[in-house]
């Protein structure tokens, strides 16, 4: 009966609140994301913002990660949550109660922060560390119940990366037995997500044998993205993102489209909703990923999207060809990325575009640094255990101190996150380029340039300062003169259109 009743005052607080979730629209986003901006600016966050991204976090049908910041920003504004953030809370039993007063509107928010994003901070990460510590020793008290529910609910989305012993997480889960009930499905989804290679027989065989195909198979990447649906819905977003397409490109005329290596999913779902009309087909080798894929591809009705599973070195034009090839992350894994850049060049149909996703050498050299720092055993080994690869990330944070720059790892979501912190470091295959280098791989192609595509137009802007006579921006030589200036400009990737 007590625990009938512990779980039903968990459920309550939080979760019966996120079913009759908020409805908004597309505009009460934009206005609510314009709101924050202007706090953004004058830094003046309050609780009417605070009660603004609470209704933004419970609204599902949006790309909530993108709001990490402004989240962690209007956090910063209550003093005691703000403590999490700077490494100074005191796990005192007042400060942990607070936690637990969800009528507070920052401690609510802290909580949706807790169990709807992937936090990549690791002072936070290492304040809830501590926090984990105190409950294991502190005696139950129902006030913690929600806290618990929610570290335990971040652990597991980070991939229990985190630096803290599942025996105090089961010790945890053993004292506030409503976790059990309140995350089955979603550990059982985790789990799925996540091979532990050392200890998977048919893995080990494949030891001598690792090939992309493998390390992806059993290392689905990128998980936990969400699509921004609400937005690609309204007219206003469209009008706003479909200009950015190059100048030649004709959205109305977009029939067909490829996503070649769609991994979990979220470009080719991005892609059918932004052209409902048309027919995507989206491909990889890894069939765990295109599990997490079809799964994304329901939850957002993208019914005009098609999975494969074949290589995309297999596809032939005979069989089909597409108005839009986009291809994000995937050829720098090739073995020989040209050779990948030329079969989607030859699926184009007359007058198609590419769009294509490439690291940025400049961007990873910190990647390389921590390569070359880790100890020799986990060196560019794919098949390193959950617990190595903790350890590995532990050794890295250490670090930190005596390498210098090294804690520009911390700029990469990627270390935040278990599978993606495999796919960071340990990625068996994988090739680095600079502007001139991708100049000269179209050149062979025969491809034109068509403009890189940004996230964060800060950077164009800034380009433009320096560059005001390359209106079009498409001048590469130009852009490695930039990326000498600000070698982080392209740290997620280039994306570039060409035809
Ligand atoms: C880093 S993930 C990127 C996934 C996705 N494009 C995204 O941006 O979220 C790379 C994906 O490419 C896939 N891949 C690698 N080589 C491939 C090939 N030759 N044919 C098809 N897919 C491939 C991998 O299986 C993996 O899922």
């Amino acid at each position: 009966m007590a625990r009938q009743l512990l779980r039903s005052s968990l459920t309550t607080q939080l979760f019966l609140q996120d079913e009759s979730r908020s409805f908004l629209s597309a505009s009460d986003v934009e206005s609510i994301v314009l709101s924050l901006r202007s706090a953004d600016a004058t830094n003046s966050y309050s609780d009417y913002h605070a009660a603004q991204l609470i209704r933004l976090l419970l609204c599902d049908e949006i790309d909530l990660q993108l709001y990490s910041v402004m989240v962690k920003k209007c956090l910063c504004s209550s003093s005691v949550v703000c403590k999490l953030f700077v490494g100074t809370f005191e796990c005192s039993e007042g400060e942990l109660s607070f936690l637990g007063d969800l009528s507070n509107a920052y401690v609510k928010l802290l909580h949706l922060y807790l169990l709807k994003l992937l936090n990549t901070d690791l002072r936070f990460e290492e304040s809830c560390v501590s926090i984990v510590g105190s409950l294991v020793s502190l005696e139950f008290h129902s006030e913690y119940s929600q806290l618990c529910v929610s570290l335990f609910s971040q652990f597991f989305k980070s991939g229990c990366l985190w630096c803290v012993s599942l025996e105090d997480f089961a010790d945890l889960r053993a004292k506030y037995e409503s976790l059990f009930v309140f995350d089955e499905s979603y550990i059982c989804w985790a789990r799925e997500s996540r091979v532990d290679c050392s200890q998977n027989d048919t893995l080990s065989k494949l030891r001598d044998e690792i090939t992309i195909s493998h390390f992806y198979s059993h290392n689905p990447y990128p998980l936990w993205k969400q699509v921004d649906a609400l937005m690609l819905k309204d007219p206003h977003f469209r009008d706003r993102f479909l200009p950015s397409l190059p100048n030649a490109f004709d959205s109305a005329s977009v029939e067909s489209i490829l996503v070649a290596g769609c991994g979990a999913g979220q470009e080719a779902v991005f892609y059918s909703l932004l052209f409902p009309g048309s027919t995507v087909v989206a491909i990889d080798l890894s069939a765990a990923s295109l599990l997490h894929a079809k799964r994304l591809a329901d939850k957002y009705n993208a019914s005009n999207l098609s999975f494969r599973q074949v290589d995309l070195l297999e596809l032939t034009s005979e069989q089909s060809s597409f108005d839009l090839v986009v291809s994000s992350g995937v050829l720098h894994h090739l073995e020989i990325p040209l050779q990948g850049l030329k079969a989607l060049s030859d699926l184009r149909s007359s007058g198609g575009f590419l769009k294509i996703g490439l690291y940025s050498a400049a961007a990873r050299s910190v990647v390389e640094q921590a390569r070359s720092i880790l100890p020799r055993s986990f060196r560019r080994n794919p098949w390193l255990s959950s617990a190595e690869l903790v350890q590995a990330r532990r050794f890295l944070v250490e670090s930190f101190s005596s390498a210098p720059g090294l804690s520009n790892l911390l700029l990469f979501e990627d270390f935040f996150e278990i599978n993606a912190f495999r796919d960071l470091l340990f990625n068996p295959c994988e090739h680095t380029y600079d502007p001139c280098s991708i100049a000269a791989m179209l050149k062979e192609c025969g491809l034109e340039f068509d403009g890189f595509q940004f996230q964060n137009i800060a950077v164009l802007n800034t380009y433009w300062k320096l560059f005001p006579h390359d209106v079009t921006g498409k001048d590469l030589v130009n852009w490695q003169a930039f990326e000498q200036l600000f070698p982080r400009a392209f740290i997620g990737m280039y994306n570039f259109w060409c035809h």
